[in-house]
């Protein structure tokens, strides 16, 4: 991976998209303490801030984890992947305001270490509504403490890629810890059941989409071994791919991206050198595959990033027989050249 590569700069889109989102987490902060203040007045300010925040943070999560299984099913929502980091950042943010406050609230006037006291206070297992629910959310924290903290390319080049997303695969293991924190906590007392059905109704979402949008990947990934012709899969007819963009078939295990662009059609592997970002997602920009997580630069005919950068993905031959596009599944080295094939002008209209 090269070191100079500056995939994840400022532009002003991600500034009005940042701006856009805090916006409406701070929209949503005012609303709910303002609904809250109104229907329960018994609260204390610091109850309702303490409530507040866990609210934004937890909403957030659940919009996160819906993300990527949402840019699956729907290119549409491709744009909110690439910032889902931002996101990130803004719901640790909240969600450590809320453990903090709490902390200082219920635990920091006794003489145990409020840490400690959050571990072991209110320690009684006879009963449902008596388990301590705020370790749950200590755990909590602490994944997303260390998923914050790692989230800049930096850690993502030392740790290595498949150390980083497993690390990051965390956020499953944190969001299951917050709902129990939520139904051994604040739950138990409830007598409305609205909180209760936003809960169900928001883990029933997360898990929906993730089953529909797994569903859709194994789809994908069946072999298409309709035809094969010395060693090549018929994967599509050129009328398949629009112009500058890709179809994706799984060849020999492998997700390979067919790009079609400037009467010429090659052949790369979908898996980008970043952070596995589909490529075959992504749109030819100035020559180059760019990958719509967030831009690395790959020419379609290389699978190298253009220089000064390093990054190269593997390459497959292709032909293009009577419409039909032919790709060979056995991939090239990273950064292999291969021969381009060329559509007849017929074709290219
Ligand atoms: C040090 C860590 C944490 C502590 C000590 C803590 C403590 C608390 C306490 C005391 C409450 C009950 C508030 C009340 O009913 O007045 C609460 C509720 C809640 N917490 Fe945490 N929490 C922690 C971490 C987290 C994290 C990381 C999340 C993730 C988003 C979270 C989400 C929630 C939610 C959603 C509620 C229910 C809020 C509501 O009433 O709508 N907590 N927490
Ligand atoms: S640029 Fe990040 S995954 Fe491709």
């Amino acid at each position: 991976m090269s070191t100079t590569y500056r995939a994840v700069a400022w532009n002003p889109q991600k500034r009005r998209y940042d701006m856009v989102a805090g916006g409406l987490v701070l929209g949503f902060l005012v609303v709910f303490l303002g609904v809250q203040a109104t229907l329960r007045p018994e609260l204390t300010v610091e109850t309702l801030l303490i409530r507040a925040l866990a609210a934004g943070a937890f909403t957030l999560l659940n919009i996160i984890l819906c993300i990527g299984p949402l840019a699956r099913l729907n290119r549409r929502f491709l744009p909110l992947l690439y910032n889902r980091r931002h996101l990130g950042v803004m719901m640790f943010t909240l969600a450590l305001a809320h453990g903090v406050f709490s902390i200082v609230q219920f635990h920091s006037a006794g003489t145990l270490n409020p840490l400690v006291s959050v571990l072991v206070g209110n320690a009684r297992y006879t009963t449902i509504s008596q388990i301590p629910f705020q370790p749950f959310g200590l755990a909590a924290l602490t994944i997303l403490f260390l998923m914050a903290a790692t989230s800049h390319d930096f850690w993502l080049h030392n740790l290595t890629a498949p150390v980083w997303k497993t690390l990051h695969m965390g956020v499953y293991v944190a969001y299951a810890l917050i709902v129990l924190h939520v139904i051994f906590g604040v739950l138990q007392g409830e007598t409305s059941l609205l909180l209760a059905w936003t809960l169900g109704g928001g883990v029933l979402t997360v898990f929906t989409l993730h089953g529909l949008a797994a569903r859709q990947e194994a789809r994908l990934d069946r072999e298409e071994e309709s035809l094969r012709i010395d060693g090549f899969v018929d994967v599509c007819s050129v009328a398949d791919i629009p112009e500058k963009r890709a179809v994706v078939r799984c060849l020999s295990g492998e997700r390979v991206a067919v790009f079609r662009y400037d009467g010429q059609v090659s052949a790369i592997s979908n898996v980008c050198q970043h952070q596995n970002g589909p490529l075959g997602e992504g749109r030819i920009v100035n020559g180059c595959v760019v990958c719509p997580w967030h831009g690395y630069e790959y020419l379609p005919d290389t699978g190298a990033s253009p220089p000064p950068f390093t990054e190269k993905v593997p390459t497959f031959d292709v032909r293009v027989v009577a419409g039909r596009v032919l790709v060979h599944p056995q991939p090239h080295p990273p950064g292999t050249r291969v021969q381009p094939a060329m559509l007849d002008v017929a074709r290219r209209a």
